[in-house]
């Protein structure tokens, strides 16, 4: 059974709004300790790693976290958030983390993984800030997924599942930054899935679980966030255990766990309905 321990928005550096980056790395030395502890198959760094602030000031924060990482003598694998994208490329992320950082399947014998290591950058734009997908990123998700043989982990940056952010001290007032503005392809891809599936994210900075089309998609905690109960960081992360079941936990200030059957997340039902015309309102369900 695949077991594999996630880490989300680690932003090591200084503090920035509710973010407590100065105790990141201190946070994280307790995660490797949980790592250590429970030997998972995978780790799986969902992005964010810093929080930015110039290219050589960054350069810095991401080799202090690679050094962190180190520590750890479990299979990584690392995606960029658009912290560790504001100042820095793809190539500079690369080179630090010694690791490819292109979309990559990774085989865990009973389940897979579709590292989907979209862009992450966000564009300023004068009509806003968005994020934007870049070529082949969709081909790549979709080709895979309609492919899938076996139940399948999907691991991103940016949550795949279009939630509401209500409330969300970040995104309540800045959805636009918390989707794809391609969401509508992106999940008409994933409902292609005739396998078992689960999606799971970092970026928005809280635990949450929402089902689309019967797929689950998880967001976790950040590391070092504040926000839901300042002034004390979150020291959040997770472990997923897969197999005909489906179990999640995220440990740290906020716990969080649940438990689905895998085969229930490939079942698709009926589309919606279309809007309700006058003389079908008395059925609205
Ligand atoms: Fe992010």
């Amino acid at each position: 059974m695949p077991r594999i321990a996630f880490i989300a928005d680690i932003h090591h550096g200084e503090d920035v709004l509710t973010k407590k980056s100065s105790q990141a790395l201190q946070l994280f030395a307790q995660f490797a300790e949980f790592v250590a502890a429970e030997q998972p198959d995978l780790v799986i760094d969902l992005g964010d790693r810093i929080a930015d602030r110039s290219h050589d000031t960054d350069l810095m924060l991401e080799h202090e976290v690679a050094a962190a990482f180190a520590s750890i003598r479990v299979p990584i694998r690392h995606l960029c958030g658009n912290h560790d994208r504001d100042f820095l490329s793809v190539a500079e992320n690369e080179a630090i983390l010694d690791q490819s950082m292109g979309h990559e399947v990774v085989d865990l014998g009973s389940w897979q993984v579709l590292v989907w290591r979209a862009d992450t950058r966000i564009h300023r734009l004068p009509e806003g800030d968005t994020f934007r997908l870049a070529d082949g990123d969709l081909d790549w998700l979709a080709d895979h997924v309609r492919q899938a043989v076996k139940p399948t982990l999907v691991v991103s940056h940016v949550p795949l599942s279009g939630q509401s952010q209500r409330s969300n001290y970040y995104f309540h007032a800045n959805y636009g930054i918390s989707i794809y503005p391609e969401l509508e392809p992106i999940q008409a891809a994933l409902r292609e899935a005739r396998m078992p599936m689960i999606c799971v994210s970092g970026h928005v900075h809280w635990n949450s679980l929402t089902i689309v089309d019967a797929i689950p998609h998880v967001t976790l905690q950040s590391l070092s966030e504040s926000w839901p109960h300042p002034p004390k960081a979150a020291k959040a992360w997770g472990l997923l255990k897969l197999s005909e079941t489906i179990d999640w936990t995220a440990f740290g200030r906020q716990r969080f766990q649940f438990s689905l059957n895998a085969m229930s997340t490939a079942e698709r039902g009926l589309a919606p309905h279309p809007p309700f015309g006058r003389s079908e309102v008395v059925d609205a369900g």
